[in-house]
């Protein structure tokens, strides 16, 4: 079957009729890299119907931020999407498709959003979770795929599934990395030559917080403070936080005496880039 394309949500319920179930979701904002596309992997070798979602949600950036320039190319990630073997893309090129004039209704998950990227994007978590929730709704799925690259989203979006009483099952695939570590992004597209060489710095780091995490240190400080260093040594890397939190609920720990997520944020010149990776105390290293 060749995958069609939607532009509007009346239009793609009635294509979803037909879909075969389980039906899997993979939400996107475009400009698709291998790390969306491990997704539609996933989905496709579990579900019998795989939908994708194309749409740069305006709610989930700040009027300071890069929404007229977040990059776009609908026709490569159309052929990307066809290559492997999507049955039904929603598209809305236009966004009042989704946020019709007088649009006034928004989902707030509380506590978990107010830290990390909550902390300095206010209103990110609220027109993600909105965004997410209205998906859910409109392509109905049995399974959502989302990436751990953006580890605070995936557990907003596992809090809102188990509050709102969704019967979807969450996926969470892994980080695709670049050969030099850096974590592919859409925004890595902005990089100049320069950034882009120094950007794998951020990943050095949490693989340091994992040598030391592997190594026996339990003082969540001192793997902050290592990754710190590590980072400022590089000038053309502007900090905005590191992290060493509890895995589930994000909490900042003080010992690491459990599962727990090193996450940072950092302006490499004037791209804002995050980058996590989970840390397990009981597992040495090898
Ligand atoms: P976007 O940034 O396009 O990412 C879409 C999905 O791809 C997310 O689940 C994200 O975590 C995942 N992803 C991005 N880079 C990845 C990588 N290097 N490895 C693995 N997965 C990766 O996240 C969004 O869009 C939006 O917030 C969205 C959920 C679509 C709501 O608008």
């Amino acid at each position: 079957m060749p995958m069609r394309v939607v532009p509007t949500i009346a239009e793609f319920r009635a294509l979803r009729r037909a879909l075969a179930e389980p039906v899997g979701l993979v939400p996107t904002m475009g400009y698709l890299h291998e790390g969306h596309l491990s997704l539609v992997r996933l989905a496709r070798a579990s579900c019998a119907s795989v939908v994708a979602s194309v749409f740069v949600n305006p709610t989930q950036f700040a009027p300071s931020e890069d929404l007229d320039a977040y990059p776009r190319d609908l026709e490569r990630d159309l052929r990307l999407l066809e290559a492997e073997e999507v049955d039904l893309v929603l598209a809305p090129e236009d966004p009042a498709s989704f946020y019709p004039p007088g649009y006034c209704t928004w989902v707030d998950v509380e506590g978990i959003t107010d830290r990390l990227e909550g902390a300095s994007r206010p209103t990110h978590f609220r027109g993600v979770a909105t965004v997410v929730t209205k998906l859910f709704h409109v392509v109905a799925p049995q399974r959502a795929f989302f990436g751990q690259k953006d580890a605070q989203q995936a557990a907003v979006i596992r809090r809102l599934i188990a509050d709102l009483d969704f019967d979807i099952e969450m996926v969470v695939g892994p980080t695709v990395r670049e050969p030099d570590g850096l974590a592919m992004s859409s925004r890595n597209a902005y990089l100049s030559p320069d950034d882009r060489a120094a950007a794998p710095i951020l990943h050095r780091a949490l693989r340091l917080a994992e040598r030391l995490v592997g190594d026996g240190e339990r003082d969540a400080e001192r793997v902050r403070d290592a990754m710190r260093t590590l980072i400022e040594s590089e000038p053309r890397v502007k900090l905005e936080y590191v992290s060493v939190a509890d895995a589930a609920n994000l909490d900042e720990l003080d010992e690491i005496d459990r599962p727990a997520l090193a996450s940072l944020a950092a302006r490499v010149g004037a791209t804002r880039l995050i980058d996590n990776v989970l840390l397990q105390p009981g597992q040495e290293l090898s």
